[in-house]
């Protein structure tokens, strides 16, 4: 392999090699001297010998693209031979047992393109510090487990930065000399350094106020660009409503006098829970009805929870290093989805993120990246944000909650915030406090934070007409994944219920029991292989399996198709009444050439979505959901070889087929939705604009004028995003004449804001057309893309690389050879935001031979390119691997 002699070699961090830390740092001064170009940083960190710790042991302080200026010891300057500085940090020697070190440096935040650390954003200074950016501002042991008092002074030209912000509260401020001013923040709770944050520039912001339940007045501030203060409303509102639940559904308070969010345009990830300072990606904050879509609405309200949550699962309690990162995102994941869950359409959100998990999560659990909740190696900790920490981490959690039961899952976390408080902690801390407060072992249910890999769940069943029993016999293996061939068996969860001919469900009396437990439990796996009897069973019943979607697993069981239809109309779970219709559409999807979905062979679906578009008593919602497709990427998880395009053109030609053989009823069904008051982004306003924007969708698949119409009317009726956008898609997508003009007229409309020229992007890069990916090449010159943003690049990029399965993996290989340039350009300046691309490539065992040369030879160039980061060099390597 080639390296350049300066690249240093990549290095894999193991859990196995964990250390306590030797030094401890009881107290952090910090003080700013702000300027874009050179911010001079003075810190004094007062730090102590753990007890553990022979006298002698060095002090480790990380640091990374920093200027050392100064250092000291207790008032005096170091010698020279006190301490080494190499590319990693400092390490200073001899140090007494307690005493203060004083360090200054120099940073550049406006050269910083990596936004990790202190940087700027339209102008304005704001951080990234976890996993690793602390490093980069300052030496220092850059480790969740070195817990410290933080007090903060921002010094800073007065003009450019009135607004100061660190964490904690403001205890002093005033004027210095030449324009300047400062304020000192000081946060009285220990943290790790990665909840480190200050903010300064000339922000405006909104103010409100929440009274905790035992009578606590906390100040709630959201700080954004001044042209956007008319789009914090909801984001406010959403955090009121997160405190709220908070303390309803766990019991927990805000613990700070003051709650910040700042919203800032140039971020690498969604919003980032520094403690009371949160700094936020703008398009997880800002909402107006024009500008932002009903998802959007509701992903702020997600996102702002899921933040706040943290505040206690993650800040009060934290990790105790970065292989536990799913102890604090896992169970803050689990929590925002409960916590939406409660504020909308707990049916409709739970569709929506077992969505997400089959989707993204089962499909890296089968690929090279493969790695446990808990993942016990690494290079970069940055490529460990995954689908599987999160949100296989929150099934983890959930399943955790669907064993116990809500009143012991609750004492189990009442005992784990009242153990820990203050701490850093292991997953396994997490599960030993549900244990003690309930009295039960979950010994075996630990696995699922050790195996990588998506369990099968495969059902056979068995009825008896003569002792009226019905068996079933439930048996689980789990493929193997990169460096586990073996796997021991899941504590698995199954929640179920058995239907009769009519729908109806049936009394459930398990053999041996003197009657019948309810309509619906939870059966639970733990060998290999179970069975379950059911008694006093009449006659042969369909079976409902992993309610809920109780486990993330896949399930084998071979239900006859009147079985699934009979689910979809009757069954009262919406995940697994959703779920049979879904079952139906794939399997024709899967075992039809696009020209054979027609006619009679689609008839039952047919019938079954007219059924779901006629039942009124359905949520709207959970109609549109019901009434779309299995998505291309779901698809893919079923065939061996991946054919874009062939999967590409059947789920177009049933759509069609279905758009064809219902259209009077999707007309008549846009008509009735058709709304003329004010916007709300509620749940049920939101289902019934979800309901209608599909009905265009299959309209627009007739492709005639009458189609074309409807959509260009709504397009210039709209009076809010979601349904302006959802017509501009419906155009795009089509060959009506004027789409262009269209294209144009929303850009021109929408330049000056940079969320909306976002959407104006995803758009045209996940276009299905011939010539999408000569658009996407031609918009990376336009003045609307810019590779120093990351929402410009997951927006024209990701949605390309990762939305357009089609375009990207067109048989020429252009696709692969553009993507893989941009990469390699990007990784020079953003190696995080880089290696997130990268990932389109992972998987390219999965296609042809031809697709499989195209795409391994970028991972190689990638890999081999002079100077590679750390986070491409591993997602590269490791995909090839
Ligand atoms: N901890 C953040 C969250 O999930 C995510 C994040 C990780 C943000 C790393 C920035 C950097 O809420
Ligand atoms: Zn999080």
């Amino acid at each position: 392999m080639d390296r350049k002699a300066d690249t240093p070699k990549p290095v894999t961090v193991y859990l196995k090699d964990y250390q306590p830390p030797a030094w401890h740092i009881e107290a952090v001064e910090l003080d700013f001297d702000l300027d874009p170009d050179a911010t001079r940083v003075r810190s004094r960190l007062h730090f102590r010998r753990a007890q553990e710790t022979a006298p002698g042991t060095p002090l480790h302080l990380d640091g990374e693209a920093l200027e050392l200026l100064g250092i000291s010891l207790d008032g005096e300057p170091l010698a020279a031979d006190r301490y080494r500085l190499d590319e990693a940090g400092l390490e200073v020697r001899d140090l007494p047992e307690t005493g203060l070190l004083e360090i200054e440096t120099r940073i550049q935040p406006a050269a910083n393109t990596e936004l990790s650390g202190l940087y700027t954003s339209s102008g304005n200074f704001c951080t990234q510090c976890e996993a690793e950016g602390f490093r980069r501002i300052t030496f220092y042991p850059d480790r969740p487990d070195v817990m410290a008092c933080f007090t903060t002074t921002l010094r800073a030209d007065k003009s450019a930065c009135p607004v100061l912000l660190s964490n904690g509260n403001p205890v002093a401020s005033g004027e210095l000399e030449d324009g300047r001013h400062y304020v000192t923040w000081q946060d009285p709770f220990p943290k790790p350094c990665y909840l480190f944050a200050l903010v300064a520039g000339d922000l405006g912001w909104i103010e409100d106020r929440f009274v905790t339940r035992s009578g606590r007045e906390v100040d709630l501030y959201i700080y954004v660009q001044k042209h956007n203060l008319d789009k914090c409303d909801h984001a406010m509102a959403s955090l009121k409503r997160a405190m709220k639940w908070d303390e309803a559904v766990y019991g927990r308070e805000y613990d700070l006098d003051r709650y910040m969010i700042v919203a800032v345009d140039d971020f690498n990830m969604g919003a980032m829970e520094n403690k009371g300072l949160n700094i936020f990606n703008s398009r997880y904050v800002l909402a107006r009805p024009d500008t932002a879509t009903d998802s959007d609405y509701q992903n702020i309200e997600g996102v702002i929870g899921h933040e706040y949550f943290h505040n206690w699962s993650g800040n009060r309690v934290t990790c105790r290093d970065w292989f536990q990162l799913s102890l604090k995102e896992g169970f803050t994941v689990f929590r925002d989805q409960e916590f939406s869950a409660d504020m909308n359409s707990r049916g409709v959100q739970r569709i929506t993120d077992v969505n997400i998990l089959r989707t993204h999560q089962f499909r890296e659990d089968a690929g090279p990246m493969a790695h446990p909740v808990k993942p016990d190696h690494y290079v970069a900790i940055d490529n460990f944000y995954t689908v599987t920490v999160y949100n296989k981490g929150a099934e983890v959690v959930r399943m955790l909650h669907t064993l116990l039961g809500p009143e012991a899952f609750r004492r189990g976390c009442d005992r784990y915030f009242e153990r820990h408080d203050g701490q850093a902690v292991t997953t396994d801390d997490f599960v030993n406090a549900l244990e003690a407060a309930n009295g039960v072992s979950l010994r075996q249910f630990r696995c699922w934070y050790d195996q990588a890999g998506t369990p099968e769940l495969t059902v056979e069943r068995h009825y008896d007409p003569q002792a009226c029993t019905f068996a079933l016999t439930l048996r689980q293996q789990c493929p193997a994944t990169p460096g586990q061939s073996a796997k021991q068996p899941f504590h698995i969860p199954v929640a179920m219920g058995l239907r009769d001919g009519e729908g109806r469900a049936l009394p459930l009396r398990l053999y041996g029991e003197a009657q019948a437990v309810g309509e619906s439990r939870v059966l639970e796996l733990c060998q290999e292989e179970e069975t379950f009897v059911f008694q006093d069973i009449a006659a042969e019943p369909v079976p409902v399996l992993l309610r809920g979607f109780s486990a993330p697993v896949k399930l084998n069981l071979d239900y006859r198709d009147a079985e699934l239809a009979l689910l979809s109309a009757h069954e009262d779970d919406p995940f697994c009444r959703w779920e049979a219709g879904q079952t139906l559409a794939r399997r024709l999807l899967l075992t039809h050439p696009p020209e054979a979905l027609t006619g009679e062979l689609i008839q039952p679906l047919v019938e079954a979505c007219r059924h779901t578009l006629d039942d009124a008593a359905l949520d709207p919602a959970l109609r549109a959901l019901a009434l779309t497709l299995p998505g291309e990427g779901y698809l893919a998880e079923f065939v061996d070889t991946i054919e874009p395009q062939q999967l590409h053109g059947a789920r177009e030609a049933l759509r069609r087929a279905l758009a064809q053989a219902l259209r009077p009823e999707w007309e008549a069904c846009y008509q009735a939705l058709t709304e003329t008051g004010p916007y709300s982004p509620d749940a049920a306003a939101a289902g019934r604009r979800r309901l209608r924007n599909l009905c265009l969708n299959y309209l627009i698949a007739c492709e005639d004028e009458a189609a074309y119409e409807l959509a260009l009317g709504q397009y210039r009726s709209a009076t809010n995003m979601t349904d302006s956008l959802a017509a501009l898609q419906a155009l795009v997508n089509s060959d009506c004449p004027q789409r262009e003009a269209v294209l144009e007229d929303f850009y021109s409309r929408w330049q000056a804001d940079t969320l909306v020229v976002d959407k104006w992007l995803s758009l045209q890069a996940t276009a299905a057309r011939p010539d999408t990916l000569d658009r996407v090449q031609a918009l990376t010159g336009h003045p609307a893309f810019s590779l120093a943003n990351p929402n410009k690049v997951y927006s024209l990029l990701r949605a390309f690389a990762q939305g357009n399965p089609v375009g990207f993996h067109n048989e020429s290989g252009a696709g692969y050879r553009f993507i893989g340039e941009q990469i390699r350009t990007l990784d020079a300046r953003n190696p995080q935001v880089a290696a997130r691309l990268a990932a389109a490539f992972t998987d390219w065992r999965r296609y042809n031979p031809a697709r499989q040369a195209g795409m391994r030879e970028q991972l190689q160039t990638m890999r081999d390119a002079p100077g590679v980061s750390r986070d491409l060099y591993e997602i590269a390597e490791r995909s090839l691997g």
